[in-house]
């Protein structure tokens, strides 16, 4: 038993869509949550920039005293785990790929097409699809980048025929060439447009690591017999930056949540805090 809180972290507000199903799955795991919305996108940045910000908010959780770190971003996934796993390596450290690889590669079938949507910086990294390969080499995968949706997410442009637009300028000649029957949302910020994409390609099974990414927390808990079962410790989240896009976004992601299960954010001075920190 172990009831240190879980910590998530993204670049901003998309690794959210991974604590609504956290908290129908597990409801006695607590939670501290960053969200680096003062220097969202990390998905265009250097690699190496990436790594800096990663390694400053991994290096709070670790001292706010989390049981186990989830990163529940596709761009720091694809490019930060292992230094990640090194720097740490007292608590588990998951990434939000692996998870999703790994059931893609069990589940599907060599006559399955999977398409990979995501950051420049996740797709050029090719994280999914080399995991995906190694495991089953018979699949047939596709990947292309998909810069502007998380721009029109974080602005709250989601039901709307820019977004139809603009998902279709990306993704109809991709589905369309590649025969795709298949697709992995490669960005913890596409779960929030998944309805608009069920309705422009009813046939694609569309892939969620935000949801797959709760089981493999829930089996690392269980190896480590770290389950929480019970503590005062309230949920916090903190972003660095407490715009009111933020803000608004926050209730889209929560809006199935009741009123109490609700998420205040704490504003995070990240210059003056994380720097004075390590
Ligand atoms: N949430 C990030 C991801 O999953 C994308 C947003 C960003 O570019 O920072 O890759």
């Amino acid at each position: 038993m172990d009831n240190r809180p879980i910590g998530f972290f993204d670049s901003g507000l998309g690794g959210l869509t991974s604590i609504p199903p956290l908290r129908r799955r597990l409801p006695e795991e607590k939670i501290i949550y960053f969200g680096d919305t003062a220097r969202t996108p990390y998905g265009s940045k250097a690699i190496r920039t990436i790594k800096g910000f990663s390694s400053e908010i991994a290096d709070f959780l670790v001292q706010s005293n989390v049981k186990m770190i989830v990163i529940a971003c596709n761009t720091v996934s694809a490019t930060c785990v292992d230094d990640l796993r090194k720097r740490f390596p007292q608590i588990p450290i998951l990434g939000i790929i692996e998870p999703t690889a790994r059931m893609v590669a069990a589940e599907c079938e060599e006559l399955n097409r999977v398409g990979i949507i995501g950051t420049k910086v996740t797709i050029a990294s090719h994280a999914y699809s080399d995991m995906i390969k190694e495991m089953n080499p018979s699949l047939n995968i596709v990947e292309t980048a998909c810069p502007a949706f998380v721009p029109l997410i974080e602005e709250g442009i989601i039901d709307n025929d820019i977004m139809d637009l603009t998902i279709k300028y990306y993704m109809d000649d991709f589905v369309k060439d590649n025969e795709l029957d298949t697709v992995i949302l490669g960005c913890t910020h596409y779960p929030l447009i998944k309805k608009n994409l069920e309705r422009l390609y009813p046939d694609l099974k569309i892939i969620n690591p935000s949801d797959i990414v709760v089981n493999r927390v829930e089996e690392i808990l269980a190896e480590g017999d770290m389950f929480a079962d019970g503590s005062d410790f309230r949920n916090v989240f903190y972003a660095s930056d407490l715009s009111e896009n933020f803000l608004n976004m926050i209730d889209h992601i929560f809006e199935e949540e009741a009123d109490d299960a609700k998420v205040k954010f704490l504003n995070f001075d990240i210059e003056n805090e994380l720097l004075k920190r390590i």
